[in-house]
């Protein structure tokens, strides 16, 4: 039977017009350059300052507004990442929680939540990256309806990270993964937006010489049909490093150093969740009614007394 036209139109600008509401936060790796911090406690559940690691990648979600996350870690450390932040609804959001058994590239990740995407378009985001700053860059990519969307920071060591070359105009013109010989200084952070095709390109990767799915050759797919932004980062972004004990430090005394300043938390999920409107005000009273005494209720409280 023949659809009629003016239906099928509608029918596809309503998926269109859905929101990005998914994301995964990949919490893999064995952190092996922060041994022997990460002998019993994962990497990502390492401080930097005041929290956890992961409180800044999954802030950074949150701060975009999206509130179905899976979190893929492996099976030492998903029951601990689980334990620490539950399945999410005390910060008014739904996590979920599925496992990597082997660290078989970032790009796995979308096949071990290939049921979890669905047909919906996903961000991805590593569980040892942290941004700071006004994250409107973030918003306006997740706005993407068709390809993906990835970004490009200035940094001094582009070898450690994947790299993309820009032409003169601004336009994306190769990726390549921890090269000997960067073409730029822009890395790439870890933190990716693909559309409703992404698990599709998965299944086509080949795992690289290291035996990963790489996120480079996963971005390559959507380069080189032409359908991949590269947004650069500008000065007013915070892409901090947490790969080794210097740069955990670092890291720490930045976020420490804000804190201070400011007498603001950053990467606070209560408070977030409260300034996105995924809780009220009632239900962080009741939560802040459970938490120990101590620095982080008495901030949590002030909160919620200044409104
Ligand atoms: C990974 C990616 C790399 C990216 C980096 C960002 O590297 O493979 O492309 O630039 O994350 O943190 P890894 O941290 O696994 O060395």
């Amino acid at each position: 039977m023949r659809m009629p036209a003016v239906r099928f139109d509608r029918a596809l600008n309503s998926v269109r017009n859905v929101p990005m509401t998914k994301a995964i936060l990949l919490a893999g790796g064995a952190g092996t350059r922060l041994f022997p911090l990460t002998t019993i406690v994962c990497k990502q559940l390492l401080p930097v300052y005041d929290k956890p690691m992961i409180c800044y990648p999954l802030a950074t979600l949150m701060l975009g507004g999206l509130r179905e996350i899976l979190i893929i870690s492996t099976p030492k450390d998903l029951p601990m990442l689980r334990e620490f932040l539950g399945d999410g609804s005390r910060f008014g959001i739904e996590l979920k929680y599925a496992e990597q058994p082997k660290p078989e590239g970032i790009a796995q990740a979308f096949l071990i939540g290939a049921k979890f995407v669905g047909g919906a378009g996903v961000s991805l985001i590593l569980g040892d990256n942290i941004f700071y700053g006004k994250l409107d860059f973030y918003r306006e990519a997740l706005a993407l309806k068709q390809g993906a969307c990835i970004f490009g920071y200035q940094v001094r060591d582009p070898q450690r990270y994947g790299v993309v070359e820009f032409d003169r105009d601004g336009k994306a013109i190769s990726l390549e993964e921890k090269p000997k010989h960067p073409r730029s200084q822009f890395a790439v952070p870890g933190l990716y937006i693909f559309d409703d095709r992404v698990v599709e390109f998965c299944r086509e990767l080949k795992p690289s010489a290291r035996g990963e799915i790489e996120i480079t050759d996963l971005n390559l797919q959507y380069l080189k049909r032409g359908e991949l932004r590269v947004k650069q980062l500008g000065r007013g972004i915070a892409w901090l490093d947490t790969g080794t004990p210097t740069s955990l430090l670092e890291a720490s005394n930045y976020i420490a150093t804000i804190e201070h300043r400011q007498g603001m938390k950053i990467a606070c999920l209560e408070e977030i969740a409260l300034r996105m409107g995924f809780i009220d005000a009632r239900k962080l009273m009741a939560l802040i009614d459970r938490l120990p005494k101590g620095e982080y209720r008495e901030y949590l409280q002030r909160v919620v007394d200044e409104g």
